[in-house]
């Protein structure tokens, strides 16, 4: 069976940045180690005021498709997955097919466009949808743009604040991938939650504890049904768990969740039975209070046992390098976790080809998606034609004030214009409602 996967990637950052410790906290009169070492951020990326998730999807889809040597006739179908849109009828995919067919002299009148929601997991969600596309046999030899893109703001002084983000990855979905292929085999965790909500608001209405929880409970779920189709899998048959990201903190109890979920019937288990004690099961207690209590004290004792260091220091950390500077992405998340382990890897000079990724997607309302991808041969040459660093290096460190000023600029109910804080240069700006990617 040919493989299916993702050929090409590319990112766009919002061109502003709000440091975190240093700027953000003190006006809140919060340590800025809530921020280093409890949420795991020290930067967020924020779009200036002309931009917006139009024009970051469409600066990441041209980067892409010039540097496959692309035009629009290679492309049979585009979709957008965000949780910001402005629009309730037309999906954003026809603004950007819009802002590229602005620069291409073919356009996209062949290709099938769409908008996927399902808060942050429908990046995957798409790239699932472009890979059942292809398998199909319906793409007419034709390749897929996924693009994930977000302007992830809260209220002011909402606790939500501290994580905001913005940015766009559009990933090019098409037979022989050049980065990774993706697995027949995924496992879901589903439920009707309402801990993350923007009923017709543009700010979310968050209960971020429960958010945190409700996070773990589907990715748990997922894990479940992903073995109960894949078979048991041992934490080392991966290379990098890149998860969704809306905080590093977050993913560093996600990650020991995965863990004690994975180790158990492995040889892990044995070897962790001698050292901390076995592991809980629910049929051993008389309720849920007390298997919960039981399954805690196990799971704090695991994540200070050497063994579960190691591996989160070689499998997930290097997963979480480029959001500790750029905060959530929303639908983005995920697969900057992704870009950021492969970095690690062709900055440590390792062979990845043939290694897996464990890939844990998740969005609130919630679903959890589990997936293993396996990293292709040409992966080395396509992470290193990324320019993360360039584009992250260049952001606008914002002052406080400005933060406020821009904050306002985005907020659809204030009627407040500032002036651009960066200079565009060939790139897809916004320019008012309607008037969308207009090239200066
Ligand atoms: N030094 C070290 N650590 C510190 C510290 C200090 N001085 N001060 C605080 N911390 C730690 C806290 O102990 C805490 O860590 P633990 O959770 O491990 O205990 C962490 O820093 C955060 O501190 P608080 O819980 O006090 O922070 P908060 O009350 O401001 O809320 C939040 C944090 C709930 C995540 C909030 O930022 C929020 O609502 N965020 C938006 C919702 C969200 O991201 N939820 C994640 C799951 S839902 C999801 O993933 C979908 C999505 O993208 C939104």
């Amino acid at each position: 069976m040919t493989e299916v996967g993702i050929d090409a990637i590319e990112i766009r950052t919002g061109n502003l940045r709000l440091d975190l410790p240093n700027t953000f906290a003190p006006q809140k009169g919060e340590d800025p180690e809530k921020y280093t070492k409890g949420l795991g951020l020290t930067g967020s990326s924020f779009p200036d005021s002309y931009e917006d998730i139009v024009t970051m999807a469409a600066n990441a889809s041209h980067r892409l498709m010039e540097r496959k040597g692309l035009e629009p006739e290679d492309i049979g179908r585009i979709d957008v997955a965000t949780e910001s849109a402005f629009d309730n009828s037309k999906p954003v995919s026809t603004y950007v097919a819009g802002c590229l067919e602005q620069v291409y002299e073919g356009d996209f009148h062949h290709a099938n466009k769409g908008e996927r929601k399902f808060a942050c997991i429908a990046g995957t969600q798409s790239l699932d949808d472009a890979y059942n596309w292809i398998r199909a046999g319906r793409n007419r030899g034709k390749a897929a743009l996924v693009i994930a893109t977000d302007t992830a703001l809260y209220a002011r002084d909402d606790p939500g604040e501290a994580t905001q983000g913005a940015g766009a990855v559009a990933m090019l979905i098409d037979e022989d991938p050049d980065l990774v292929s993706l697995s027949v085999e995924q496992g879901y965790g589903s439920a009707d939650e309402t801990d993350f909500l923007k009923p017709n608001q543009q700010f979310p209405s968050v209960d971020g504890k429960r958010s945190v929880q409700v996070y773990l409970a589907r990715m748990r779920e997922a894990l479940e049904d992903y073995k109960s189709v894949a078979g048991d899998i041992h934490p080392n048959d991966f290379a990098y768990g890149p998860f969704h990201t809306p905080f590093p903190g977050m993913v560093r109890k996600a990650a020991v969740l995965a863990y004690r979920n994975l180790i158990r019937d492995t040889d892990i288990a044995d070897v962790m039975a001698e050292e901390i004690g076995e592991q809980p099961r629910r049929e051993e207690f008389a309720d849920d209070e007390a298997f919960f209590d039981a399954l805690t004290e196990y799971t704090d004792a695991l994540s200070g046992t050497e063994r579960y260091q190691d591996w989160y220091t070689a499998t997930i950390e290097p997963t979480l390098g480029i959001a500790r500077e750029v905060g959530n992405w929303y639908t983005g998340s995920v697969h900057v976790a992704r870009i950021s382990a492969l970095r690690h890897a062709a900055e440590h000079d390792t062979d990845l080809a043939g290694q897996r990724l464990l890939v844990g997607s998740y969005g609130s309302g919630a679903q959890a998606e589990i997936h293993t991808e396996t990293v292709q041969g040409n992966w080395r040459e396509e992470i290193e034609a990324l320019n993360v660093d360039e584009q992250l290096e260049s952001r606008y460190e914002l002052t406080f004030s400005e933060y406020e000023e821009i904050h306002d600029a985005h907020n659809h109910e204030m009627d407040t214009e500032v002036e651009e804080l960066t200079t565009p240069e060939s790139e897809f700006v916004f320019d008012g409602w309607g008037r969308m990617g207009e090239r200066k």
